[in-house]
């Protein structure tokens, strides 16, 4: 469906050809596109500023019905996520033309990249995944399909650069069918995915992998004593499970534990949420999401890691059987909590999966993904996640991959003098902070106390996991955020 080709403008049609155009410099080395970049120049209605776009149609010596230029904006400006951004934005025109057959000229080759300041295999990368992600359309609950995505998409490139790169785009291709896959979990109503559902569908899409797959049902979970992430799913009719998926490679040098969040709906609990709160809470099973995918991801990428997706998955809801404030629970390490405010779930059930997890699993490195406050989005904006970490190394490994995809993070504290905080009156903690202020720090301390001195590290996604509003790559609905980030992390940096 994506691939990198050499094709003779001359004499193959293709419903469109796409040109990413550089304002003040030449980025093309094919001498027939820099031609086309001339001539569109030369009208002097566009100059490649960034997001300008232009179609011009039946241009002679081509067999492209038409081009479509795209402007990138000056060099010293343009980096990896230009390129993604502009090959998404080309295949939403291309949507909106209701195309079937695109051609991208990559902006490869030497001198190139110098100018670029980025090598071939990341410009491909870029552009790949741009244009995979951008084609994405979630409208299974509408009637009338708009909108198809683009059948065929080729990078136009020279044959050595064709062959050299030859793997790259059934590479990008399983990535992003993976954040796909988490963003379609995210973005289905909290009707359609109770837990029952939600883990019905993981287990499905990991019965065609290799992985092993282990679920806890809610007997289970009552014969071990996970009382914390029980206590979550009373107020519901559906139950909860908890869902373990095992990657293991020959001689694994080490294991790490991924944890997320599946909330698949949060309202609040007794501490119902306010209207306009509520409203796209069937996000907060997006670590969840997160996880389940990058374990369906890697079994067909391989790491060389030994890897664990553990999944606790509830729905918080008030009724007559749901936890109340002021009810003390015994968590599955033993430890009491006083429930403060029942909308603080997420960190009940991550504190059982966490404990569970060092128990059954004995990990080198626990990682936990979770919306889980408010107050992170407050600190860093909807597009950021903030990243908390044990150790040094492990935090910066995590803001590398986030680089590498744009995923974006940042590190924030866990002072030990916020600790105390959480003390309870009547239990060993409180699953709410005594200030009202960092709320996102408090979240994590009160998980780092079940860490257990295992290497560790929580993202708060509550901001990047969902989006009112598309990006050029990115529908409104579930991110997939996490997903490329952990299959870069295990690839390329644990
Ligand atoms: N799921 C929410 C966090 C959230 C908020 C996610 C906004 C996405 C967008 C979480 O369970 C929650 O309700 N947290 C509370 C904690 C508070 C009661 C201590 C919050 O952030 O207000
Ligand atoms: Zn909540
Ligand atoms: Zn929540």
């Amino acid at each position: 469906m994506i691939q990198l080709k050499t094709i003779d403008l001359k004499t193959t049609p293709v419903e469109a050809l796409i040109i990413p155009v550089c304002e003040d410099k030449e980025i093309h080395n094919l001498r027939k596109i820099s031609t086309l970049i001339k001539k569109v120049k030369d009208l002097n209605e566009f100059t490649g500023k960034k997001d300008d776009l232009v179609t011009l149609y039946n241009l002679p010596g081509i067999k492209a019905e038409r081009v479509i230029y795209c402007g990138l904006g000056k060099i010293d400006a343009i980096n990896i996520e230009t390129l993604r951004s502009v090959a998404g934005k080309a295949i939403k025109e291309s949507i909106k033309k209701k195309l079937s057959n695109i051609l991208i000229a990559a902006p490869v080759g030497q001198n190139i990249t110098r100018g670029i300041k980025a090598d071939t295999h990341s410009i491909l990368n870029a552009l790949l995944e741009g244009a995979y992600l951008g084609n994405h359309i979630f409208d299974k609950y509408k009637k009338e399909k708009k909108l198809k995505p683009v059948k065929e998409i080729n990078l136009l490139v020279k044959p050595d650069i064709a062959n050299q790169f030859k793997k790259l785009p059934a590479k990008v291709e399983t990535l992003c069918q993976g954040t796909i896959l988490a963003r379609e979990w995210i973005s289905t109503p909290p009707n359609d995915k109770r837990p029952e559902q939600f883990t019905e569908s993981i287990v499905a899409h990991a019965e065609k992998t290799n992985l092993k797959i282990d679920i806890l049902d809610e007997i289970q979970l009552k014969q071990k004593k996970f009382g914390a992430l029980l206590a979550v799913a009373e107020g519901s009719t559906s139950k909860p499970s908890l869902i373990c998926l095992e990657y293991s490679p020959k001689n694994p040098q080490k294991t790490i534990v991924l944890v997320g969040k599946g909330v698949t709906f949060d309202s609040g609990g007794i501490n119902l949420k306010p209207v306009g709160s509520l409203e796209d809470m069937k996000m907060d099973m997006s670590g969840a999401a997160a996880v389940a995918a990058t374990m369906i991801t890697i079994a067909k990428l391989k790491p060389k890691v030994k890897v664990v997706g553990v999944i606790p998955v509830v729905e918080n809801m008030p009724s007559g059987r749901a936890a109340r404030p002021g009810d003390i629970v015994k968590s599955y390490s033993g430890t009491t909590i006083e429930i403060g405010n029942t909308d603080a779930e997420g960190r009940l059930i991550l504190i059982d999966a966490i404990s569970y997890s060092i128990e059954k699993y004995k990990p080198q490195t626990i990682i936990d993904i979770a919306t889980l406050t408010g107050a992170c989005v407050v600190a860093l904006g909807e597009q950021i996640a903030g990243v908390f970490a044990s150790d040094d190394d492990l935090a910066e490994k995590i803001l590398q991959s986030g680089q590498d995809t744009n995923e974006r993070c940042w590190r924030l504290p866990l002072p030990d003098d916020y600790q105390k905080l959480l003390k309870s009156d009547f239990a060993d903690l409180q699953n709410i902070s005594s200030s009202r202020w960092g709320g996102a720090i408090t979240a994590a301390m009160f998980l780092k106390e079940f860490t257990e001195k295992v290497e560790w590290a929580h993202i708060d996604i509550a901001g990047p996991a969902y989006i009112k509003k598309a990006t050029e790559y990115c529908g409104p609905g579930g991110t997939g955020f996490g997903v490329r980030l952990f299959c870069t992390l295990l690839e390329k940096y644990i």
